[in-house]
């Protein structure tokens, strides 16, 4: 029922752990299931030069998450926010309709981790200098 690319993410995980020093961190919840991501990102000069996540959730969640931070390293802001869960799942091969709804805790990491980024650094959605 697995892919063969989820059962190599779920596997041997990329990219597990934390980062220290992280630039955003961000932690949401599935209110489906109440699994729990944490999703560190490192950021310079605008581009996500390291990512690391912790997962405390099912294999389709770890195997998301894995493909997802392999897949917003070396990337811009911009660029990681076109990265929804369909992005993700289309790079693992697809996954059971029951287990779509793991993916979306991925997305929302990223984008919690790129919302405390720019909370810390003042800047607007956009990525802008909202002021000062
Ligand atoms: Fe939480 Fe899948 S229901 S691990
Ligand atoms: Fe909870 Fe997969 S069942 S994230």
């Amino acid at each position: 029922m697995y892919s063969e690319k989820v059962m190599d993410h779920f596997m041997n995980p990329r990219n597990v752990g934390e980062i220290e020093d992280a630039d955003g961190v961000g932690q949401v919840g599935n209110p489906k299931c109440g699994d729990i991501m944490k999703m560190y990102l490192k950021i310079e000069d605008g581009v996500i030069v390291d990512a690391k996540f912790k997962t405390f959730g099912c294999g389709a969640a770890v195997a998301t998450s894995s493909m997802a931070t392999e897949l917003i390293k070396g990337k811009t802001i911009k660029e990681a926010e076109q990265i929804t869960n369909k992005v993700v799942m289309d790079a693992l091969d697809g996954l059971p309709p029951a287990k779509v709804h793991c993916s979306v805790l991925a997305e929302e990491a990223i984008a919690a981790a790129l919302q405390d980024y720019r909370a810390r650094h003042g800047l607007d959605t956009d990525g802008e200098y909202a002021g000062c």
